[in-house]
């Protein structure tokens, strides 16, 4: 275990460089299981979600190679193994092994899903979507048992439109019998770039990004090679910590469309900002206004930067409001910012923030998000060193942040983290 050590109080200046985005890139891997030959996929992210679902393929009987943002999926020898236990306990998006394996099988057995648990995360979306297409699932000592003795299209509406309940359908749907249409999908770019993904992979499916998406099944998959699109989160993430930082950065591999919730969040706090095609400048100021942010879901601002965002708004004047309407109760990096200095309640889904000083502290990541969040609130403080614990959650969703942070101007650095 390690903690990080950030000696604050630098603006952050220079140009980061935003890898492929992790919540595609772990639903990106798994669909490869639904193709007969190679996958290829480009601008991988180098993180241990990825790792992680690297093991799952091979224990699978899939042979993986990796080699610095590329990996090589040869699916062919995959089996149809239960997974009730091992590594698919270690990640949350492990939930994408049932709708692959299903659609490969008509069968799985997956344990339920670990990861960042900052509240409950359900998964009856999934589960509604999967009995649709014929499947009987049932929790069998906390793993999901599914079975379909073959799977049938249908129309689905979601109740929320969750992520990875679409993903997970288009993934089963793909290799069922006549159509799938899932209404109140959701429109995260993610799931166009796994529909693109699957698309090049013998798929037919139309209207990704739209709230209707409607899936042909096909028999056969094929491989092919696939490029990841780039990390909204990591890169909104380096768009609040140039802005909390008072520094200049620019954030280059991004796609601003995606951006465009923070971007204008950011511009209405004061921040200057200028758009290019492929890369994002962040020029800080002295001064920010206050402002009421509303997580919501996709083209709205983000709820995995609600957490960073929080951070900032403790350097703006006057009392700032930031609701989370797709999580309830994602706050769990509050008690933490306040033991540094930060004056914020939460009341039901909202954190009122009043803007002021932070100091130096030990604090503790307890998931992704919360974990960047303290990351920036450290690189704001100019006196003493502020010791964040839980780096391995931080490392789940950004990969290389020291050496990024450092090229930047940061005094950042690890530790062994004492047990
Ligand atoms: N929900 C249900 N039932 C379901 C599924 C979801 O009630 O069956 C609810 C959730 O409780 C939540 C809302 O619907 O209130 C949205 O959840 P969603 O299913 O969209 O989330 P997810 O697919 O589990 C993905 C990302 C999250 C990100 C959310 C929202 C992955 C692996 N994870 O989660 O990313 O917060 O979408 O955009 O793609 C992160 O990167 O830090 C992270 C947590």
């Amino acid at each position: 275990m390690e903690k990080l050590m950030i000696r604050g109080g630098r603006p952050l200046q220079g140009t980061v460089t935003i890898s492929g985005a992790k919540n595609s890139a772990i639903a990106l891997i798994p669909a490869a299981i639904l193709a007969d030959t190679e996958v290829v996929l480009e601008n991988l992210p180098l993180l241990s979600d990825v790792a992680v679902y690297a093991e799952i393929l091979e224990e699978l009987g899939g042979q993986v190679s990796w080699e610095g943002s590329q990996m090589k999926i040869d699916p062919s020898g995959i089996k149809s193994i239960p997974m009730p236990n091992g590594p698919v306990k270690k990640l949350r998006a492990s939930y994408y092994m049932m709708g692959a394996m299903l659609g490969r099988f008509n069968e799985a057995i997956i344990g339920l899903p670990g990861g960042c648990n900052f509240e409950p995360r359900p998964i009856d979306q999934h589960i509604k979507g999967f009995e649709a297409l014929g499947a009987t699932v049932t929790n069998e000592h906390g793993a999901i048992h599914l079975h379909a003795k073959e799977l049938r299209g249908a129309k689905i509406y979601l109740d929320v439109s969750s992520v990875g309940a679409t993903i997970n359908i288009m993934l089963a749907a793909s290799k069922a019998k006549g159509s799938t249409i899932i209404e109140n999908a959701a429109k995260e770019p993610e799931i166009i770039d796994v529909a693109t993904l699957l698309n090049s992979m013998g798929a037919v499916i139309k209207g990704a990004g739209t709230e209707t998406i409607r899936i042909e099944g096909v028999s056969e998959m094929h491989g092919c090679r696939h490029s990841i699109i780039p990390d909204r989160i990591q890169a909104g993430t380096y768009m609040i910590a140039a802005a909390a930082t008072r520094g200049d950065v620019v954030i280059d591999n991004v796609i601003p469309k995606h951006l465009e919730a923070v971007t204008a969040k950011l511009m209405e706090m004061g921040v200057d900002i200028e758009e290019l095609d492929e890369s994002i400048r962040v020029i800080g100021k002295e001064r920010y206004e206050h402002v009421n942010v509303k997580a919501l879901v996709y083209p709205g601002f983000a709820t995995d930067l609600q957490s960073p965002m929080t951070s900032l708004l403790t350097q703006a004047e006057g009392v700032s409001m930031l609701s989370d309407f797709v999580y309830s109760n994602r706050f769990k990096h509050v008690p933490e910012l306040v033991r540094m200095g930060a004056k914020i309640r939460v009341e039901g889904r909202s954190a009122i923030i009043e803007g002021g000083k932070l100091n130096a502290a030990k604090v503790k990541a307890t998931d992704l998000r919360a974990g960047a969040a303290l990351v920036i609130a450290g690189l704001t403080v100019s006196e003493g060193v502020t010791e964040v614990s839980g780096v391995e959650y931080i490392d789940r969703g950004y990969d290389h942040l020291v050496t990024n942070l450092r090229m930047l101007g940061a005094d950042v650095w690890r530790e062994p983290a004492e047990e």
